[in-house]
């Protein structure tokens, strides 16, 4: 059931689900998140069942603000306060000890925990709603919540994507189109330095000067600190859509439509291109890429939504171009076409 975030009545259905132990679909700035009471363990069970998520999997928490990150964790060092502080409400998950006495299951039973405080008004609304001490309901202080998908499938952008994979008996808040389209920027805190578990909007550039050392990659961190935490984010394949995903380069691209379209074989075929027009054909879905990085993150999930309902067999994506701040973009991409 889609109920409107921005009226009190939707607002008050869904903090009443959450109270009473159920999921809710929760509009955030980068991707719809299926959210339960992080602390109630039969709660969050239910995320793990509807996604089909491995338990051991760790969920990011979602607070209201700095104050509620403290009651989840501990020894936060001095950079991720000055991450916090530059960053929040924003798309930027921080990951840190867990206070052992919290949100365990949300946790996988790791002794770290990711918290994030979303920016999108209907996310704030509903976690200031719950962590409001009012007489005879108990306060909430997070809200456990992986992206509203299937395991492995593409992050959803808008209200009607999570009913279509999580179905319409779920509560889901609308809260429009997401505005930043991919999901956010983990940066592991739990260690002497920063260690970028998944890029993001955020850029390791921006994050490096509010953090006045160097942030390290998983593959850098190993030799320097031990094994990363792994995030399922960064698995090889995730984030696919049925189609196949092929990556391809202008000239070699054009040269193979050709001959697709000639053949007529596995079409319809579509396209998700920024340098070039291919030819008009039939069965050929074609849609331009934005030039622009965050207009690019802003589409990528939706497009390829959009091109599965179509039912096309193969979705062939021009790589985008270089710099870090296409590299949010770069790593969804490269993981939707990893077979
Ligand atoms: O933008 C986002 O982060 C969205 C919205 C809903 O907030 N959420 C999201 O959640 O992308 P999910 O579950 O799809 O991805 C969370 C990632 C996973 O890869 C998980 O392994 C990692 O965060 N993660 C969470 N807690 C962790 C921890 N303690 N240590 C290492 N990785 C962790
Ligand atoms: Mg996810």
């Amino acid at each position: 059931m889609i109920v409107a975030g921005d009226q009190p009545q939707g607002l008050n259905i869904a903090a009443h689900a959450i109270r009473d132990g159920q999921l809710v679909g929760l509009p955030t700035e980068t991707v719809y998140g299926l959210a339960a009471d992080a602390e109630n363990p039969q709660a969050v069970e239910k995320i793990f069942k509807a996604k089909g998520r491995p338990a051991d999997h760790p969920l990011i928490i979602h607070v209201h603000d700095r104050v509620a990150a403290s009651h989840f964790a501990s020894h936060i060092p001095e950079f991720a306060h000055a991450l916090m502080r530059a960053f929040w409400p924003g798309p930027l998950t921080v990951i840190l000890h867990r206070r052992a006495s919290v949100a365990e299951k949300a946790a996988g039973g790791h002794a770290t925990v990711g918290l994030r405080c979303p920016s999108h008004p209907v996310a704030q609304a509903l976690l200031a709603q719950l962590s409001r001490v009012e007489p005879g309901s108990r306060v909430v202080h997070g809200l456990a919540a992986p992206s509203a998908n299937m395991f492995g499938r593409v992050s959803p952008t808008k209200a009607e994507h999570v009913v279509a994979d999580l179905g319409s008996d779920l509560v889901v808040l609308d809260g429009g189109d997401c505005a930043v389209g991919i999901e956010s920027t983990i940066l592991d805190c739990s260690r002497e330095q920063p260690v970028l578990l998944r890029p993001g909007v955020i850029t390791v550039t921006q994050l490096e000067v509010v953090c006045g050392t160097p942030v390290l990659t998983a593959q850098e961190s190993s030799n320097v600190l031990g094994a990363a935490p792994k995030a399922s984010g960064t698995l090889a394949s995730h984030y696919a859509p049925s189609a196949k995903v092929r990556l391809m380069d202008s000239v070699p691209m054009l040269a193979a439509l050709r001959e697709r379209v000639q053949s007529g074989e596995l079409m319809p075929l579509a396209v998700w291109v920024r340098s070039f027009d291919p030819p008009a054909e039939q069965g050929l879905l074609v849609q331009r890429m934005p030039e622009n990085p965050e207009e690019a993150a802003r589409q990528l999930f939706a497009t390829l939504r959009h091109f599965d309902t179509l039912g096309v067999k193969e979705i062939w994506i021009e790589p985008v171009p270089s710099g870090d701040a296409w590299e949010g973009v770069r790593d969804r991409l490269v993981r939707a076409a990893h077979t």
